[in-house]
Formats: C-alpha cells, structure tokens, sequence
C-alpha cells in the first residue's frame, strides 16, 4: 500500500497515484495510416494496432485504473472490405486466445460493449470464454468496444426502457440514472462510471459514434500519434497532463 501512494516516475514523468482516472477511454484511430506508412497492408496495420492495445492494458492495470475501454469496432466500420473486417476479427481472437492466462494473471476482467451477437462465431466464442474465464476479477475492466455505436446504444436503451415501463418494471418519468443503466455501460457492463479522460489518436479530432452520453463532463486528448506507435510512455504523458487540469462539472472553484 505505501509503494502505491508514492509518485510514479518511469520515464521522468510523474503521476499522481492518488489522482488516477477512474476510467480512461480510448479512440485506437490510425491503423490504416500507419499500414501505408510503412508500405504495408492494412491487416498489418491492425496487427500492429493490437500489440499498443496489450501495452496500453498492461499500463492502465500497473497504474490501478479501475476501467479502460477501448474502441476496437464501430457500428460504422462494416462500411469497409469483408477482407478488412474478417481480418480485424481474427486479431481480436489471437488477442484474447494469446493472452488470456496473461489477463488473468493481472487480474483483468474483460467485458464486451456492442451488440457482438452479430459478429463472426469463432470471434463470439473465444470472446465469451474469456468474459467466462476472467469474470471474477477484481483488477481493471477492459472492456472492448464492439459492433459498438453511440446512436444505437442510446435506441436501444429506450426501446427497452419502453418495454420494461409496458411490463410496470419501471415508472415514468425516468432519470439520468436509470437511463444509464440502460446503455451498454450500464447493468450490463456492472454500471461503468463515465469516463474521466478519452483519448484518441491519429489527429482526428471527434467522436465518431462513441460513448455520446458518457461524455458529458469527460476530458479528452487529441495526439497526432498514428495508434500503432502510441507507446506506454505517451499514455503516461496524458495521463501526467490530465492530472493538472481542472474539472468543474459546471460548479465553481
Ligand atoms: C482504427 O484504425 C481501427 C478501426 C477503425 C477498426 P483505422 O483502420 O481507422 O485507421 P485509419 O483511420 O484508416 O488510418
Ligand atoms: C473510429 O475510427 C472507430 C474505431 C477506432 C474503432 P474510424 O476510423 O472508424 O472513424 P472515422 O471514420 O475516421 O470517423
Ligand atoms: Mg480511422
């Protein structure tokens, strides 16, 4: 326990280790670009991608944050060639198949968020054991944003709020919190507090569908960065910054 309050100087940087974000979010943006810089496919582009997320996973559980999501796969993103998408899945499943006993051994909890019934079965399956195999975990919750979209998530929370208010489950009218119980990060992620810092990468500078409602009062950090050379060091760095700010919440200070 005292080691974990000292401040945490890898790299020169300091953090406050008393001052973690709660939950850090993350927009993986810069595959493909990162592919045609180096002359390679786009398939390699997402392998690399994956080998910053096990580094990013690995840090965000070192420095005690509690949830980390990870925007792996959009709503949006079955625009692109079924070779694309095919191959994305497959890496998802090397992923958790490569480094399950590791997650386990850290402690991690893994939980999906999107509709993934719809995603390719062996994808589904080797998700699903390991949501089975690391749910009793205490550490971080890495949840994987998938088949995931804002706009559909905020739907179908109401069309269910309906249903639950036809069935007298719920009265109306609803609030914030129970509309949030709704979203994928509600009851079915065990409850997800809104993210404290969102970070995305590539130099784009939006949302793209992601965690619309949950943002409200989030911190967000843009980096140029192409996702695949996003290192444990720059991670450490926002993290660094994101501590110096100041959050009002609409209050005073
Ligand atoms: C992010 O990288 C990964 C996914 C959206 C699945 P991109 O594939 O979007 O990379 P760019 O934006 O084309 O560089
Ligand atoms: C957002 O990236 C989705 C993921 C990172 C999974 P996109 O590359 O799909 O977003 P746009 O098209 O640039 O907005
Ligand atoms: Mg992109």
């Amino acid at each position: 326990m005292w080691l974990l309050r000292q401040p945490h100087s890898l790299y020169g940087k300091m953090i406050d280790l008393n001052k973690i974000p709660t939950h850090v979010a993350v927009i993986m943006d810069g595959n493909g670009r990162w592919a045609a810089k180096n002359r390679v496919n786009r398939i390699s582009g997402h392998n690399a991608g994956m080998e910053s997320m096990k580094n990013i996973v690995r840090k965000a559980s070192d420095l005690g944050i509690k949830y980390l999501t990870v925007y792996a796969f959009s709503t949006e993103n079955w625009k692109r060639t079924e070779e694309e998408v095919s191959g994305i899945f497959k890496l998802l499943v090397k992923f958790v198949k490569l480094d399950l006993d590791e997650l386990c051994e850290k402690n991690v909890k893994v939980m999906v968020m999107g509709d993934y019934s719809v995603i390719p079965d062996n994808a589904k399956k080797s998700l699903e054991k390991t949501m089975e195999k690391t749910k009793d975990n205490t550490g971080l919750q890495f949840n994987i944003a998938l088949n995931y979209g804002s706009r559909a998530e905020i739907l179908r929370g109401i069309n269910n709020i309906i249903a639950d208010e036809k069935k007298r489950k719920i009265n109306l009218p609803i609030d914030e919190k129970l509309f949030s119980k709704y979203l994928y990060t509600g009851d079915e992620c065990g409850n997800v507090p809104d993210p404290d810092l969102i970070i995305r990468t590539s130099g784009e500078q939006r949302l793209s569908n992601f965690l619309l409602w949950q943002c409200a009062y989030s911190e967000f950090a843009f980096t140029d960065t192409l996702w695949p050379d996003f290192t444990r060091e720059e991670f450490e760095q926002i993290i660094e910054k994101y501590q110096n700010r100041e959050r009002r919440f609409g209050g005073r200070n």
